[in-house]
């Protein structure tokens, strides 16, 4: 089955970053599955995967140890993104919660590391953290998730702020609130957003108007909306999969071009909102 190959974007450092990879949230919860996990994320690697986004808190730690197996030898082609918890965004926390994560993780570095969501900790702490990682080239750079307008405008003024390389953020055809403000504000800044949840964990799959786009195109829901996605090329797709079926069927959103009529049903579908909207999060 032939796969284009995967576009990339550039953060504000420079550095590129694919701008499709695979999410690993509920990997390493039932030990039965990890065998079928790694396997998914060993064949998205092997069809030309780069990039794989993980958390601490993903089964514990369990998802990162997963990621280790699945990319192996594959080390150096392959950027990866892992996020530190809220509650251990302080100084010390943050250094100490990157030690573990590089541990699991079986490497020396992580390409990109976030703080998940906003906490209680002063972001002046998380950030002079991340600066300390990134000077002993522990992490190549650092961003935030599930940050609002209001969170980045904060941060953005904070000393170091501006070194935000990324907001990882809740984004898809059924939470449309982001292209109001918070996309236009990330793009004026040249900074990517990575859209989570891109197929709603599923549940976008059954609506009609998604389907009558999929049947015209001989493609299926899912590779609809990630295709949907993907028609701004500084938004960065990760969808998680854990069967060979779904990462080859993901994949395939790859190869679709959609077409003024197709936006247009979707946006009639699934309307872009018209007013600020705050954030959703899952
Ligand atoms: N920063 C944050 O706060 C945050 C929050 C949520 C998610 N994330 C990241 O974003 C990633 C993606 O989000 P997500 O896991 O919440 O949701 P998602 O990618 O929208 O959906 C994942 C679900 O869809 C299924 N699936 C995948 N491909 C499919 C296909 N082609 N057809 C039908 N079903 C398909 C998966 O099943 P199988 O597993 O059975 O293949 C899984 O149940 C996460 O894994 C995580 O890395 C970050």
């Amino acid at each position: 089955m032939p796969t284009s190959a995967i576009p990339t974007t550039r953060l504000p450092s420079g550095a590129t970053i694919p701008t499709f990879g695979l999410g690993t949230w509920r990997m390493g919860e039932d030990a039965r599955r990890r065998k079928d996990e790694v396997a998914a994320l060993r064949h998205g690697i092997e069809r030309g995967v780069t990039l794989i986004d993980t958390a601490e808190m993903y089964g514990d730690g369990e998802a990162e140890s997963i990621v280790a197996e699945a990319v192996g030898p594959r080390r150096k082609d392959v950027f990866i993104v892992s996020k530190v918890l809220p509650n251990n965004a302080g100084r010390r926390g943050v250094i100490a919660a990157c030690e573990r994560s590089l541990k699991r993780l079986k490497t020396d570095r992580i390409d990109l590391y976030l703080l998940h969501w906003r906490g209680s900790v002063p972001l002046e702490e998380t950030i002079e953290a991340f600066e300390a990682l990134a000077e002993q080239e522990k992490i190549g750079a650092w961003g935030v998730s599930n940050f609002d307008i209001s969170d980045m405008g904060e941060l953005w003024k904070m000393p170091n702020g501006n070194g935000v390389a990324t907001n990882q953020v809740l984004y898809n055809l059924t939470r449309r609130g982001i292209e109001f403000d918070l996309m236009p504000w990330c793009r004026q800044r040249a900074i990517p957003v990575m859209a989570y949840s891109p197929i709603e964990q599923g549940r976008l799959l059954g609506h009609a108007a998604l389907r009558e786009v999929a049947a015209r195109h001989n493609a299926t829901p899912a590779q609809i909306a990630l295709a949907w996605l993907m028609r701004h090329d500084d938004v960065i797709v990760i969808p998680k999969a854990s069967t060979i079926a779904h990462v080859d069927e993901d994949l395939g959103a790859l190869d679709l071009l959609l077409t003024a009529d197709d936006f247009a049903a979707l946006d009639h579908a699934f309307p872009p909102p018209k007013k600020p909207m705050p954030l959703d999060m899952l």
